[in-house]
């Protein structure tokens, strides 16, 4: 047994070594405060797994990416986000057969509960599109209940997850019609999975939308290219709130609120953001990257920086490329990505970023792309949350799958008062 050895003061205990499928190792812990009355203390949980999972595959030094060991170069240039989601839930890619029984659910289940369409009167149309798709994900549980299942090899699951998947697109363009004020479009059911979103988004009753078929494809990589990043925050929070039991509605909400923070799903809004203001504030991008360094400047370099990644992350290298392609196509020019380049390039050269080994990662130019397809900026998350749900349904049923389920209950390191009482308030 290949081993650590831990020593502290009179005693010395070994703990296995465990090797994954592509030669990652980890010491095995889960006996040490019992063999030693210590824990571990790991501030972000950076040197800390929290499970094995066989889904997606991770080499930050090296820019891999791979879900179910199929590079993710190779489904951006051939799958459907459907065939992605399938890969990642099921672990294979699917037959023909499996295909169409899954696109047949995806199909039958895109439209919601026509009462839900009354929780959209509730929201400002300023309410922020990630507020309205949390609440409306979890409103789905009202109106869904046969599917708290607890077998997650039957039917009913493969039911509630394709619906899940379905009604999220759905959701998130009824949301966008709510914010302009325009009806909301049912989905039709020729329509594929990312032509029937744009479909419910831009189409209205005096202006026809006929999903291009170019668009339509720009739209399903930049879906794949979300659909799962192993245990990130948002999916650390699925597998956390789940392993409580409950229902995967209650479960995925948590994950899309964690989502929704700047420092992580939220930053691809933040990118096109801080473009604008660079744009607009006509900053010069040797005033950027010397505010992006500066602790005291509240300037960061969103899309700059990952945990993981400490060289290229592949699915900005294929965005990045990908804009390039389409904007010729097309003849769409967006100055936004002239800066994007020019601040990349900088920073790629500046010693800061080299030594911290901080690279764009998949927000940087996703918000670009996006732009050109017309989704509003303050959809960008929501977008992100759409993309990844696969993965967030996958990785919540890897857990349930894995026997026995264990409910996550991290330790601390107390550092608060030592033992006093109550004291009454005349005598504080
Ligand atoms: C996503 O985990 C995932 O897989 C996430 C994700 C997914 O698919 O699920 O890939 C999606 O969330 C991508 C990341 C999107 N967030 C941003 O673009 C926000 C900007 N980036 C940073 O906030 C940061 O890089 C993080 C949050 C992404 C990573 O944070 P870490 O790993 O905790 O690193 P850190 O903050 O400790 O940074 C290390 C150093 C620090 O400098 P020093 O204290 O060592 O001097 O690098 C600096 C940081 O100040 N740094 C940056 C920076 N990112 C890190 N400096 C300037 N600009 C940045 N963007």
């Amino acid at each position: 047994m290949d081993k650590a050895t831990l020593t502290y003061k009179d005693r010395t205990v070994d703990f296995q070594i465990i090797e994954g499928s592509e030669g990652e190792k980890a010491i095995d812990i889960n006996s040490l405060r019992q063999a030693t009355n210590l824990i571990t203390l790991d501030v972000g949980f950076q040197n800390t797994g929290s499970c094995t999972s066989a889904i997606t595959y991770i080499d930050g030094d090296k820019g891999i990416l791979r879900y179910r060991g199929i590079p993710i170069e190779e489904l951006a240039e051939k799958a459907s986000f459907s065939e992605v989601a399938y890969l990642l839930i099921y672990g294979n890619l699917p037959t023909r057969e499996q295909q169409n029984l899954f696109s047949q659910r995806l199909t039958q289940n895109s439209m919601m509960h026509e009462e839900m369409l009354r929780f959209f009167d509730g929201f400002p149309p300023t309410a922020h599109p990630m507020a309205m798709l949390v609440t409306m994900v979890n409103a789905l549980s009202v109106y869904y209940t046969d599917y708290y299942v607890q077998d997650f090899q039957s039917e009913n699951f493969d039911i509630m997850a394709a619906s899940l998947l379905s009604r999220i697109r759905t959701i998130a363009a009824y949301s966008y019609k709510h914010s302009i004020g325009q009806p909301h479009v049912y989905p039709k059911r020729d329509l594929k999975y990312a032509s029937n979103f744009l479909y419910m988004m831009f189409d209205s009753p005096i202006n026809p939308y006929i999903p291009d078929p170019d668009i339509e494809r720009a739209l399903s990589v930049l879906l794949i290219l979300h659909a799962d990043h192993e245990q990130n925050c948002s999916t650390s929070t699925v597998r956390l709130v789940g392993s409580s039991m409950v229902n995967l509605y209650a479960s995925i909400c948590a994950g899309i609120c964690a989502l929704w923070g700047p420092l992580h799903g939220g930053a691809n809004q933040k990118v096109i953001e801080m473009l604008e203001e660079i744009k607009n504030d006509n900053l010069s991008i040797k005033q950027c990257i010397e505010s992006a360094k500066d602790k005291n400047s509240k300037f960061r370099l969103f899309g700059f920086g990952h945990r993981i990644y400490k060289n290229y992350d592949p699915r900005s290298l294929i965005l990045k490329n990908y804009c390039q392609t389409i904007f010729k196509k097309f003849n769409y020019d967006d100055t936004l990505i002239n800066i994007a380049m020019e601040l990349e390039e900088a920073a790629l050269k500046d010693d800061f970023f080299i030594e911290r080994k901080l690279y764009p990662n998949v927000d940087f130019y996703s918000g670009i792309l996006y732009r050109m397809i017309g989704i509003p900026t303050n959809m960008f998350t929501v977008m992100f949350a759409i993309g990844r749900l696969p993965g967030m349904i996958a990785q919540w049923k890897e857990m349930h799958d894995s026997v026995p389920l264990k409910i996550g209950r991290p330790r601390q390191i107390y550092t608060g008062s030592a033992l006093r009482h109550y004291i009454p308030p005349d005598e504080r």
